[in-house]
């Protein structure tokens, strides 16, 4: 049986993999793929990574040497890896879909739980506190949304803000055709969005894509939601427009310097990241650790996808889903 290191493992990814996997020997670790923990995939061909592993060109030169020729992401983003390096190297696969619906709905749930300060009610009616005072929100009926990027995960959410009886503009350099998606230039996304939501991948075009300039542009009392990558937003410039009143809320899935601390528990440690602290520390800034994909549906799926790109791979088999570096 081949030897497979599984780095990063929590409980609810060994479940789906234990359920469906009848081929491999899975060393499963509770650690990041790093240069340094790299070592472990010592008589693997193959590892399994997900979204905060850091896949650089050191981990890949460890990775080689070791004799490792496929890196299988469980995830569809692949930012973290250096693909440019890995080319002609080693392997890289990855799940583009498991569960777009996951992601769009718990957008919407963000979005719900900010507006209503479900969040806060929850805890008042818990200590017995009825009082209303400060939970007032607005009907999302009639709201104009602005999308950014329409891909499988935009345009779930899409449907879902017009069943809300929202108008959707929606901004994408490759628009898709024949759609009843209304496209508009970035700016007016900007300029006339009352709430606006990232669904684009990161990329040297998308970095910072809210930064200070796009946040100036905005409607004042704007809601920003994030759940594709912390690094869309630049997180000082959104910390300024939340305490200035300028943006009303934000929720977000996916922090910047996410990758030191998202699912792993820091509750009894003082966190150093000061601009992650005030954030969180805000009534309307909603933040989950990269949590939209988790569902049963979605975990089912990235268990069958990734063993089926190691059985390509073993089998000697074309890869369907290789992540192939493009300049
Ligand atoms: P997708 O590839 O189906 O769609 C991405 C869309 O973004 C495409 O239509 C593309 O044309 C568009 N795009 C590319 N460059 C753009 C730009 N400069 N401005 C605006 N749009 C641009 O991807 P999918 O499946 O919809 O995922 C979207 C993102 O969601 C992923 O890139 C990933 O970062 C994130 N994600 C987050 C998860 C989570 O658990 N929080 C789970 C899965 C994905």
């Amino acid at each position: 049986m081949e030897k497979i290191a599984f780095f990063d493992t929590k409980p609810y990814d060994k479940l789906w993999f234990d359920k469906l996997n009848t081929e491999y020997n899975i060393k499963y670790l509770d650690y990041k793929l790093t240069p340094d923990s790299a070592a472990a995939a010592k008589g693997c061909k193959a590892v399994v990574a997900f979204v905060n592993d850091t896949i650089s060109r050191e981990t890949i030169d460890e990775l080689c040497a070791l004799g490792v020729k496929l890196i299988a992401l469980r995830c569809a983003g692949y930012n973290n890896v250096d693909l440019k390096y890995a080319k002609d190297k080693i392997d890289v696969v990855r799940v583009p879909v498991y569960s777009p619906y996951a992601v769009a709905e718990h957008t919407m749930a963000l979005l719900l739980t900010l507006n209503r300060k479900i969040h806060k009610a929850f805890i008042r009616t818990r200590d017995f506190n009825f009082s209303l005072n400060g939970l007032t929100g607005f009907d999302l009926h009639g709201k104009t949304a602005g999308i950014i990027g329409t891909g499988q995960i935009g345009r779930i959410f899409i449907d879902i803000c017009k069943g809300f009886g929202m108008n959707v503009i929606a901004y994408d350099p490759y628009p898709m055709e024949n759609s009843n998606i209304e496209y508009v230039p970035l700016n007016k996304i900007f300029e006339e969005s009352d709430i606006i939501s990232l669904h684009c991948p990161l990329t040297k075009e998308t970095r910072y894509i809210i930064n200070e300039r796009s946040l100036a542009q905005m409607k004042s009392g704007v809601v920003i939601l994030n759940t594709s990558r912390g690094q869309l937003i630049d997180s000082d410039a959104l910390l300024q427009s939340l305490k200035d009143g300028k943006v009303r809320g934000a929720g977000l899935d996916v922090y910047e310097e996410e990758t030191a601390l998202f699912f792993e528990d820091y509750s009894s440690t003082i966190v150093q990241d000061d601009v992650l602290a005030r954030l969180v520390s805000l009534p309307n800034v909603i933040m989950t650790s990269h949590q939209a994909f988790l569902t049963d549906e979605a975990l089912q799926k990235i268990a069958e996808v990734t063993l089926f790109n190691l059985h390509q791979f073993f089998s000697g088999e074309a890869l369907k889903n290789e992540v192939v570096y493009k300049k």
